[in-house]
């Protein structure tokens, strides 16, 4: 090697010797012998909430982070989405968070002894949102389950993969849940869910929870049915249609919020918004989920 070992700028600066003595050092260090577990999330939609509240709950937890950033990747030379994520998976992280725009089949990724996590995957499911989301109820009501509660979803529930994964885990842990939304985002498939209905006059006034979504225009194709003022008009909670629900009634919202669509702006400031609980709970149901995940 040369006299200057801070550098490496050619495969003629390794003698032989060193040569070997690097690649045996390579075999004998393998992925396993390290103290630091690390956590990578690969984002390729927009996020705040579940990046950084992983992000959050991996150092806390003590572990490091590498943030993939799929602008500067290698994506901008045509490799694609599952070509990337097989590489990160190479790469041998102790878990990997992923969030892209259509379902993953593990099988096509190859093996990997990583944990591989889905922070949304299109419009399938966002499996932490829901974790979040039943801690956060749980948390409140002060129980183990949601038996005898009842919640209702409100909004684009087609297209929302946090209205898929939180219909399943709701019903699970007991919760009677009834969907509210217009003609176009009207769900097809039966995921558990006790009712539908198409306007807030039909609606049990002795509902325990609210959940409202947004609009997923970004998975549409084409036009959308509705304007948002035609949506906040007939869908939109505002304080006078939680006014006719009962005192103790909470509202949801995994954000992001769309003020004056999904609801009027002083809703998520009511005593009875449990938003900023959401956000919060998001971390701490996520280091449980990596601890649990990665002992
Ligand atoms: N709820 C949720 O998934 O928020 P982000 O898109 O900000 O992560």
């Amino acid at each position: 090697m040369s006299t200057d070992k801070k550098k490496f700028l050619s495969v003629d600066d390794l003698s032989d010797g060193e040569l070997h003595r690097l690649f045996f050092r390579a075999r004998s260090n393998g992925f396993g012998n390290h103290n630091k577990r690390i956590l990578v999330t690969a984002f390729f939609e927009a996020s705040t909430r579940t990046r950084i509240s992983f992000e959050i709950a991996a150092y806390r937890l003590n572990m490091s982070v590498s943030t993939f950033d799929s602008s500067s990747s290698s994506m901008s030379k045509g490799e694609d989405l599952v070509e990337t994520i097989g590489n990160l998976l190479a790469m041998g992280p102790d878990a990997l968070v992923v969030r892209q725009s259509i379902s993953l089949d593990p099988a096509v990724l190859g093996h990997s002894s990583s944990v591989l996590i889905n922070g949304g995957d299109g419009v399938n499911e966002h499996p932490t949102q829901a974790l979040t989301d039943c801690y956060t109820l749980l948390d409140r009501f002060k129980t183990d389950d949601l038996s005898g509660k009842k919640i209702l979803i409100i909004g684009d529930i087609a297209n929302s993969r946090v209205a898929h994964s939180n219909i399943k885990l709701m019903t699970r842990l007991g919760a009677q849940v009834v969907l509210l939304s217009p003609e176009p985002f009207r769900l097809e498939t039966d995921l558990g869910q006790s009712g539908e209905i198409f306007s807030f006059d039909n609606a049990d006034f002795d509902t325990d929870v609210i959940m409202c979504l947004r609009i997923q225009r970004e998975r549409i194709k084409g036009a959308v049915a509705l304007s948002d003022e035609e949506f906040f008009h007939g869908y939109g909670l505002t304080l006078n249609r939680l006014g006719r629900f009962k005192d103790s009634c909470h509202i949801l919202h995994p954000g992001p919020i769309n003020f004056g669509v999904e609801m009027e702006q002083k809703i998520a400031f009511d005593p009875r918004a449990l938003i900023r609980d959401q956000v919060r709970n998001g971390v701490l149901v996520r280091m449980a989920l990596l601890d649990y995940l990665l002992s």
